[in-house]
Parts: structure tokens; sequence; C-alpha cells
């Protein structure tokens, strides 16, 4: 018996010793094999109490179990040291230069083709003089459709075409109805002759605008620009003159353009204005055959405008008497397809670089 307590006092001390000098993650987890391991020195002291009496086993057992705690004990407290000792060196050590350019050069990305859209759209109303002007997604029935003379019970107001926020809105204190998605980039017409006050008002207003929809050519995020013109002896020549130009400047110099008249409630009159389609020039055919893009009609269908209703003028606070002013309206989705003659707009929003790697 004496020789298994000697050989478990020379364990312990031969474990303080080797621990105390352990200068590496490695090195310790050797030496918790060395002592600790299935074949180590602890087991193998641990086999040898077969040998010993009744009496004398519990009292070798109960050293064992000390020096195997100690041991422990003892490999713990270097792990922590060598941790601490490894953050004390990153710590000192040089700090890392996160302004380094990486080794592998990355292919450089870039914009969206709806971004890209928009900022052309913008682009070319802003050498016009227009002011670019924004407003919330998350808007008012009044600035979405009463300001905008839409009636009641205008189809747009349906819970169908348009999200509007529930009941649950209620807790913070919004009743429901009254607040939405907007379902178009109109009502920022309204919020910009408040907040300019006074004419001239020449703005346009690119942005995300909702509605209840999904196939090959309404998604339920869209994006559109509205343009608004308000000023003294402002008249539909004004109109026709501003956007032909900007016809021309998108879709290409020899770009035709003509107004049908439409209805809008918050103009009057109102138009839907088409230009010679960009794909086939206007003729129709395209390589011998039909124009898909517009459908061999040779005019393409690309948004709404009128001169703006005098109810809005003074729902926008300006004297409707004195000034007068145009609107207009497109889908910046419909405006890129129709360029490129892109079929599918839910193309868009797939992010699949087969797609948007070609613009
Ligand atoms: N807000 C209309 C829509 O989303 C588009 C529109 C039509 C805007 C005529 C206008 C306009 O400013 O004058 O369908």
């Amino acid at each position: 018996m004496p020789d298994l307590l000697q050989q478990l006092d020379a364990l312990s001390r031969g474990a303080r010793d080797a621990v105390a000098r352990v200068a590496d993650e490695k090195a310790l987890e050797d030496l918790r094999v060395r002592f600790l391991g299935k074949k180590g020195e602890l087991s193998a002291v641990l086999r040898g109490m077969g040998q010993l009496s009744a009496e004398e086993r519990p009292r070798v057992g109960e050293v064992a179990n000390r020096v195997k705690e100690e041991v422990e004990a003892l490999l713990d407290g270097a792990r922590r040291r060598l941790e601490g000792a490894k953050l004390e060196a990153e710590l000192a050590g040089p700090p890392i230069d996160v302004t380094l350019p990486p080794r592998r050069l990355l292919p450089r990305g870039h914009r969206h083709p709806i971004t890209r859209a928009t900022d052309e759209i913008a682009g070319i109303f802003a050498r016009l003089g227009y002011e670019v002007a924004s407003g919330p997604e998350i808007e008012l029935d009044w600035y979405n459709f009463e300001a905008l003379n839409i009636p009641p019970d205008h189809p747009a107001r349906d819970m169908q075409d348009t999200f509007y926020a529930d009941e649950s809105t209620l807790r913070h204190g919004v009743e429901p109805g009254t607040v939405l998605l907007r379902t178009h980039t109109s009502p920022v017409q309204i919020r910009s002759m408040k907040r300019i006050g006074k004419p001239p008002v020449r703005i346009i207003c690119p942005g995300r605008v909702y509605r209840s929809d999904y196939d090959q050519t309404h998604s339920p995020m869209f994006h559109q620009v509205e343009g608004l013109c308000v000023d003294e002896a402002i008249t539909f020549a004004d109109l026709k003159g501003t956007l032909a130009a900007f016809a021309r400047a998108y879709f290409g110099a020899g770009t035709r353009t003509r107004f049908r008249p439409s209805y809008f409630p918050f103009v009057e009159p109102g138009a839907e204005v088409d230009v010679s389609c960009s794909i086939c020039g206007g003729s129709g055919k395209k390589d011998g055959r039909r124009c898909g893009t517009c459908k061999e009609t040779g005019w393409l269908e690309v948004l709404g405008a009128g001169m703006v209703h005098p109810k809005v003028l003074e729902n926008g606070g300006i004297d409707s008497k004195r000034y007068t002013g145009f609107a207009f309206g497109m889908g910046v989705e419909r405006m890129a397809m129709l360029r490129h003659g892109i079929d599918d707009l839910r193309l868009y929003f797939e992010n699949d670089l087969r797609f948007l790697e070609q613009f």
C-alpha cells in the first residue's frame, strides 16, 4: 500500500512541476492525457488497487481522488493562464489594418436596373429645373386619396388593391382604414405644394409604391416617378412640350409622343401618353416579324398626365384662380422594360445575376 501512496505523491508532484512549465495548448493537452488519460499515470495507479486489502482500499481511493481533483484544477488553471496570455499578446501586437485592400480583387458590381432607370429619369427632369422631392411610403388616406379628389367609392380604394393598416393599429391610436401603404406617388404632389407654399412648384418624386397585385406585369411593390409643375399661366402646351422632351431624352432622339384623353380624378383634362415603340421604331415590325413589345401597334403607353384639378391645388394650399399646373406619373419598372424589351417584371426582384448583369 505505501507503494501506491508514494506513487500518488510522485504523480502529484510531477503534475505540479510539468503544468507550471507548460507553454502552449498542445502541450497542455498532452499533459492531460499523460496524467488523466485512460492509459495515463493515474489509471495505472488505480489498476494497482485490486491488490489492496478491504481496509486499505478506501484510504488509497480517497487519496487518489484528491490527487485527481488536484491535477484537474492544475490543468484548468494552466488553460486559463494560456488563454489570458494569448489575448494579452493579441492586444499588445500590431493592430489589424482594416483599410488594406483585399488580396484578390472581386469584380465590381453595379446599380440595380431600377435604380439606374430612376436616377436617369430624375436626372432628365433635374436638367429641366425640377427638384427631387420625397414623401412617406406609409401614408394617410387623406393624402393618398381624399386630397387627390379620389371619391370614397373609387375602385382604387378597394381593399383588394390597397394595403390598409388593420385593427391592430388601434393600439397605436390609429383608426383602421386611415393609414395605408401609398398606392402611387401622387400624394407627394399635395405634400410638396404644402411644403413649398408659394409657386413656382416644380418637383419630381421617385419612390416605392404598393398594390395588392402579382403577375407578369405587376408586383406588390413597384416604383413610380411623379412630376408636378405649378405656376402662373401653365398650360397643356407646357405639359406636352415637357413630356415630349422627356421621351426623346429617355427613349432616343427620334421618339414621337401622342396624347389620348383619359380620366384620373386629380387632373382635368387628363391624358394617357404613348411614345413610339423604342424596340421597332414605331413600325410594329421587328426583323420582319411582329414586334412583341408594342404588340404591333407601334405605340407604347408610358404614363398618365393632365392639368392639375383645381380642388387638388386648393388641397395643397394653392390659389387655383391664380395658378395652374400639370402633373404626370409613370412606372419605373415599365419604363425600363419598354426600353430594354424585358417581358417579365418579376425578373427585377428575383436577383438572378444572369438577368442583372446584362445592365
Ligand atoms: N397616380 C396615377 C397612377 O398611379 C398615375 C398618374 C396619372 C399620375 C395622371 C399623375 C397624373 O400625376 O396626372 O396610376
